[in-house]
């Protein structure tokens, strides 16, 4: 079935929006997901905040644990909650809440402690907290209520103990301010279509936000049933035009209690009436995470949901399908059954990482978006993890206590690697194999929850009906990936037959300070191929083996990890090198595409880590002229952004330009060529991706005919400013090349099309594109916008001085500007969404030389009395990498250079 999409204006929002206004455009799906419906839906990955660990030593209390102590277990909860939408006296946002929480004592206890943050229970002075015996039992008396605000408890202590095995109710009522902090219940606001603010409450509870939005015990193993009350606006529209006053007429609206679940996934909603898909989807204009696997109500990024094919990129569509995919993943891993802690949130997040490209490939079975799992997962996370302050996958339950240290776990590791790790499992299992072990986890562990090792159960089971060999168990084989950090290189020499594995460092000199109980050796699937057509498996379980088959005669070639199915990096013997470097030369098709890529990737991450030599890196880059598939060029266009940050002031960057000119001048005319001069839409997904890099490429390394281009749809817009001439696909790099090799009106020209652009893709385009003038006073102007929010947003106002700061002549402006102006940018962005960190890893990419160190050095010193905020960690980053990236460029500038004149 074909992925059905309809646009929808004014969606009658379905979350506790109580606007049934115009909200924005709201892509419903409907067909995708019509048989997906009453099944639990996760989140996509936020940024996790680095975390202060909180580590008081406090006393030995119960309520000064972070850990609940499991005397009770929760069977239901009864919520009610009201959203003021105004302000009130005090200029507050506030909702009322009232709740009943169900509970059964497993352990006789006099306390009852339930999480609560952030929530006033008194009012008329008095503490409104109640108990009540469910079974007709007698009720101990409260002695003393309190809130424990450091450990986030409500705390009820009793004057006698709660009886073991009797159920009791606490009911409460309580105020909360409904806060723009994107967490718990807080409220959004945007500009609806007229230009009015409009207010939105909703709900973000994972990880640990759900008791600011009702007291709960609130750790994902204590699963209940939920039954919600909204109290809301008839509408919300109708009230927005007049003030809030008592008396007003409130709509009750009482939704069926939920199936077991825990307490990071009630979503709120309000029906309007509409029909709505099933698990409903919602965008939010203020969220932090890309979404949000609400059991029922699936929360998403605007832009991660919202799609208007007259302004949406490829890109912007091959992600409102995944990130949908991988929400409805969750629906089974995650909300069905809920690993027991926060520790294991790996397994929940790369599974649904994992099953995100499954899901849509499903939908999508022409987009080969499988094969990008290779670029976008495993090759980006393995940058992270090949680094000594890299961490395993799976933590101990007892490392992770504290909120923060719960949102830190929310990172790439978990879910690219989590997600590279599962497709290595399903792979050498064979998916028939996998997907049988996983719907017999699923159906023992349905409504209740697990840890990591409760798969691996299943899975060997799976394993054992289906007679598998395997070179040890599941659990033996997947500890080693998922217990200690890192992963391989695997290096064969073809002649002798010998192949090792060693630790991967991406710097070598690197000290590895975390103990590995498998002294960093794993047990690796090798997959592998020769020029003459043989194809294999093979186990390395050793640090090192000789095997015959891996003795090749020259000159066939011996090629490792096929589609790179494993989570590993592989080097060979100079020789066997040489040989797949001819197969490239002569025939590069012979190789698998993924593995075209593979070889390239893993060459330049092997130079970095000076394995081979920077030569050999750049070798694999020549049979690209010949190239027209995508993952090869986008694995190359990455790792040579490094060499063009680092060169692009220099001598090199001269013969390092032609070199890419002759390399991609072919592609550019393919693409003229096969899309009938940029008329046609190239057909597959990857296919489309490859001509924006074509585009791009040639544009931003002087190709004359790709300036033409751009000059040629500029005049055909600036004579029909009312219809645009470019195709989404390729706006960004068609803009960035008007801006480029434009003058001020056309600078104008486009600033007019950013102001006026209603979506905000579109104004996205535009606004990095302005940035690509390479007119100083133009960027120097344009750089003073950024503090002007009438100009530019706020929350644009980073991303915006970063891409001033990746244009190479705008680099040094963005650099004294972010020192001139270091006061005025803290002072007034220091909270909120202003991201200091990306801001100086941006400004500062290119740095390479003592003199910037210096520089760099001195703006801390400088600055030490404002501070860094958000960017502290950022800047001791920045030092280092300058620091290293002076060494490479005195290690590697010769070659560099002697190597691109000389091609
Ligand atoms: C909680 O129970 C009380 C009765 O004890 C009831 O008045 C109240 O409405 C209940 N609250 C909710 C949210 O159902
Ligand atoms: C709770 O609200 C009451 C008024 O309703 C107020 O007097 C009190 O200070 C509030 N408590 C806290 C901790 O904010
Ligand atoms: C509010 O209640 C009124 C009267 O019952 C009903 O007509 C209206 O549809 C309700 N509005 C919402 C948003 O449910
Ligand atoms: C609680 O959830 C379970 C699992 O979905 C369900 O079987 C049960 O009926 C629910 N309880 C109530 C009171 O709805
Ligand atoms: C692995 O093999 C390569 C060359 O074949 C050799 O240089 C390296 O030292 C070996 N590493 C280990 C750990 O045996
Ligand atoms: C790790 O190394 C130690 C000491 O060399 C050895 O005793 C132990 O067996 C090794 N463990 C593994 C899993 O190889
Ligand atoms: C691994 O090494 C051990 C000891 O060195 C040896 O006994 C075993 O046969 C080796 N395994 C393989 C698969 O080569
Ligand atoms: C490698 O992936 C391609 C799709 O990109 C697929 O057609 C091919 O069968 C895969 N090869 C192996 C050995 O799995
Ligand atoms: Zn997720």
């Amino acid at each position: 079935m074909a992925a059905g999409f309809f646009i929808s204006k004014s969606v009658g929002i379905v979350a506790i929006v109580l606007g049934l206004g115009a909200v924005a455009t709201i892509i419903a799906l409907s067909v995708v997901y019509a048989q997906e419906k009453n099944k639990g839906t996760s989140d996509v990955g936020g940024t996790a905040e680095p975390s202060t660990t909180a580590t008081t030593a406090a006393p030995n209390n119960p309520w000064n644990r972070w850990r609940l102590p499991g005397t009770l277990r929760p069977e239901s909860y009864e919520v009610s909650l009201q959203p003021f939408l105004k302000p009130d006296a005090n200029n507050m946002y506030i909702f009322k809440g009232n709740s009943n929480v169900t509970f059964v004592c497993v352990e006789a206890t006099d306390l009852i402690l339930i999480h609560s943050n952030k929530l006033n229970y008194t009012m008329q002075g008095s503490f409104h907290a109640t108990l009540h015996a469910e079974d007709g039992g007698s009720v101990p008396a409260i002695s003393r209520t309190w809130l424990e605000t450091p450990t986030q408890y409500l705390v009820v202590q009793l004057a006698s103990p709660l009886q073991q095995g009797q159920r009791y109710r606490l009911s409460s009522s309580f105020t909360g301010e409904l806060a723009d902090d994107l967490a718990g219940f807080y409220r959004s606001e945007y500009t609806d279509e007229s230009g009015n603010k409009q207010v939105v409450a909703t709900t973000q509870m994972q990880a640990a936000d759900a008791r600011k939005a009702f007291p709960c015990f609130d750790e994902p193993a204590m699963k209940a049933n939920f039954t919600v009350t909204l109290i809301h606006p008839p509408d919300y529209k109708a009230i927005s035009n007049m003030p809030m006053i008592n008396g007003e007429t409130w709509n009750i609206t009482e939704f069926d209690t939920t199936p077991r679940m825990s307490t990071y996934l009630p979503g709120l909603r309000v029906l309007t009436g509409e029909t709505t898909p099933s698990p409903d989807q919602v965008g939010l204009p203020d969220f932090n995470a890309g979404a949000m696997e609400n059991w029922g109500l699936v929360t998403y990024r605007e832009n991660s949901l919202l799609f208007d094919p007259e302004y949406s990129s490829i890109g912007n569509k091959e992600r409102v399908v995944t990130v949908i995919a991988h929400e409805l993943a969750h629906q089974w891993f995650g909300n069905l059954v809920t690993l027991r802690w926060w520790n294991d949130l790996w397994l929940n997040e790369g599974f649904a990482s994992y099953v995100e490209y499954l899901g849509a490939h499903w939908v999508e079975s022409s987009w080969n978006i499988k094969d990008l799992m290779v670029l976008n997962e495993l090759h980006a996370v393995m940058a992270t993890d090949a680094l000594a302050s890299s961490h395993p996958l799976s933590f101990r339950e007892e490392e992770i206590n504290t909120p923060a240290q719960i949102s830190e776990v929310f990172d790439s590791i978990a879910y690219s690697k989590g997600a590279s790790v599962l497709r290595m499992l399903s792979e050498f299992l064979t998916e028939e194999i996998f997907k049988q072990g996983l719907q017999s986890y699923l159906h023992t562990f349905a409504y209740s929850n697990t840890i990591y090792a409760d798969l691996w159960v299943h899975l060997q089971e799976a394993v054992k009906k289906n007679n598998v060999e395997l070179p040890d168990s599941v659990s033996n084989i997947m500890d080693r990936w998922t217990l200690q950090m890192g992963f391989p290189v695997v290096t064969v020499d073809t002649l002798t037959g010998t192949i090792n594995q060693t630790h991967f460092l991406l710097d070598p000199t690197s000290h590895v300070d975390r103990p590995s109980i498998f002294n960093y050796t794993w047990i690796v699937p090798v997959t592998w191929m020769t020029g003459s057509g043989t194809v294999n498996k093979y186990w390395l379980t050793n640090v090192t083996d000789t095997n015959d088959q891996f003795k090749i005669n020259s000159p066939a070639w011996l090629l490792l990890n096929l589609n790179v199915t494993g989570y590993f990096r592989v080097n060979y013997n100079q020789e066997n090198w040489n040989q797949l470097l001819n197969q490239l030369g002569t025939d590069h098709e012979v190789v698998p595409v993924i593995n075209r890529a593979q070889i390239i990737d893993d060459a330049f991450n092997l130079a970095r880590a000076k394995y081979i030599n920077v030569t050999l890196a750049l070798s694999t880059t020549r049979f690209l002229s010949r190239e027209t598939a995508y993952m090869p060029w986008q694995a190359a266009l990455k790792n040579l952004q490094y060499f063009r940050l680092m060169f692009d002031r220099s001598e090199v960057f001269g013969p390092m330009s032609e070199y890419v000119r002759k390399q991609v001048v072919p592609l550019f005319k393919h693409y003229e060529n096969t899309t009938n001069n940029w008329q046609n839409v190239p057909v597959g997904l990857l296919d489309q991706y490859n001509e924006v890099n074509a585009i791009q490429t040639a544009c931003s390394y002087g190709v004359t005919e790709c300036h033409q281009l751009a000059a040629k749809y500029l005049s055909e817009w600036q004579q029909n400013p009312a219809r645009n001439p470019v195709h989404p696909n390729l706006r960004s790099a068609i803009y960035c090349s008007m801006v480029a090799t434009g003058g001020e009106d056309v600078w104008n020209f486009l600033w007019e099309k950013f102001q006026n652009a209603t979506v905000v893709s579109e104004a996205d385009k535009l606004r990095t594109a302005l940035s690509c003038s390479t007119q100083t006073w133009i960027l120097k102007r344009y750089l003073e916008y950024t503090l002007d929010p009438t100009k530019i947003r706020k929350q644009d106002a980073t991303s915006t001085i970063n891409s001033i700061a990746s244009n190479v002549v705008g680099q040094p402006l963005a650099w004294d500007f972010i020192r001139g102006n270091w006061r005025t940018l803290f002072s007034q962005y220091g909270g909120g969404s202003f991201s200091f960190s990306n801001l100086i890893l941006s400004v500062t990419q290119r740095f390479s030389t003592e003199f910037e160190l210096q520089q760099l050095e001195q703006f801390k010193k400088d600055n030490q009395d404002i501070g860094f905020g958000s960017g502290t960690r950022a800047l001791e980053q920045a030092l280092e990498r300058t620091r290293a990236n002076i060494n490479w460029v005195k290690e590697n500038q010769a070659t560099v250079l002697d190597q691109q004149v000389s091609q």
